[in-house]
C-alpha cells in the first residue's frame, strides 16, 4: 500500500515534470505535442491552457459520476461535447493517432485511457443523442460504482 501510494506520486510528479519541460521546451523541441485547433472558441473547462490540461479529466470523471449517479445528462462536460469541438474532421484520425486532440498529449505523456472503447472519438452528428455514441451492453461505470459501495 505504502509503495503503491509513493510509486503513484512519483508518476505524478514525472508527469508533472513532462508537462512543464514541455510548456519549456516549446520552441527547442519539434516532438512536444501540438493539439489540433479546436473549431469553437469556447471551451468547456474553465481556465487557462494550463489549467484545462492538469484538470480536465476531473471534470469528465465528475461529469460522468453525475450522469451515472443523478442521471443528469446535461452537455457541459460531456465527452460528447468534448469530441464535437475537439474531435479530429478527418474521419480516418482515431484515438491513438497523434492527430487526435485527445492522444496528441496522451502519447507524448504516457497517458492510457479506456474511454473510446465505448465513447465515440469522432464528432457525432447532432440528432444524435448521448446514449447511441454507445455500446449499449457496457456499463463499466456501474460496475464501478457498485464495487465502491460494497466497501462503505
Ligand atoms: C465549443 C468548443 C470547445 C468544447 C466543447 C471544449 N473545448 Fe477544450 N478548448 C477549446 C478552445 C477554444 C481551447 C483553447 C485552444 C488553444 O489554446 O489553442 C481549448 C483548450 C483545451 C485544452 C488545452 C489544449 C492545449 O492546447 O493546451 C484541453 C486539455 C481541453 N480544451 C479539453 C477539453 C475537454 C476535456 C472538453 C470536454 C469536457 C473540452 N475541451 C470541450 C474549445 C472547446
Ligand atoms: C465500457 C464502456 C465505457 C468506457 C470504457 C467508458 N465509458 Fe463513459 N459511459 C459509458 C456509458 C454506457 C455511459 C452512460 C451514458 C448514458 O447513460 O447517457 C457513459 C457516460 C459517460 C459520461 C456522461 C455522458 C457524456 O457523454 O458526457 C462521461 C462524461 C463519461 N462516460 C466519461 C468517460 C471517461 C472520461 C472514460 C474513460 C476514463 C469513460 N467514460 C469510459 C460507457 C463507457
Ligand atoms: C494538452 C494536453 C492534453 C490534451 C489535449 C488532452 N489530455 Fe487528457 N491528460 C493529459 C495529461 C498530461 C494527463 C495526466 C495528468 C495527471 O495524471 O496528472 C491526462 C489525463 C487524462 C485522463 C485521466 C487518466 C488517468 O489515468 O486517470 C483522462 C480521462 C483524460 N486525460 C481524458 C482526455 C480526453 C477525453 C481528451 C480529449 C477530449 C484529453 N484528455 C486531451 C493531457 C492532455
Amino acid at each position: 500500500m505504502q509503495f503503491s501510494m509513493r510509486l503513484m506520486h512519483s508518476v505524478k510528479l514525472i508527469l508533472g515534470a513532462v508537462v512543464l519541460t514541455a510548456s519549456m521546451n516549446i520552441l527547442a523541441d519539434v516532438t512536444i505535442p501540438h493539439p489540433p485547433k479546436p473549431r469553437g472558441d469556447k471551451c468547456s473547462i474553465p481556465g487557462d491552457d494550463e489549467h484545462k490540461t492538469a484538470h480536465h479529466f476531473e471534470y469528465l470523471l465528475h461529469k460522468r459520476d453525475q450522469t451515472m449517479h443523478q442521471g443528469i445528462r446535461t452537455k457541459q462536460y460531456s465527452l460528447k461535447e468534448c469530441i464535437n469541438c475537439h474531435g479530429p474532421a478527418d474521419k480516418t484520425v482515431h484515438y491513438g493517432n497523434p492527430k487526435h486532440f485527445c492522444s496528441s498529449c496522451h502519447r507524448y505523456a504516457s497517458v492510457n485511457i479506456d474511454c473510446f472503447q465505448c465513447h465515440a472519438d469522432q464528432p457525432q452528428p447532432a440528432e444524435d443523442n448521448q446514449a447511441s455514441d454507445l455500446n449499449p451492453a457496457s456499463f463499466p461505470h456501474y460496475a464501478e460504482t457498485t464495487a465502491k459501495e460494497s466497501k462503505k
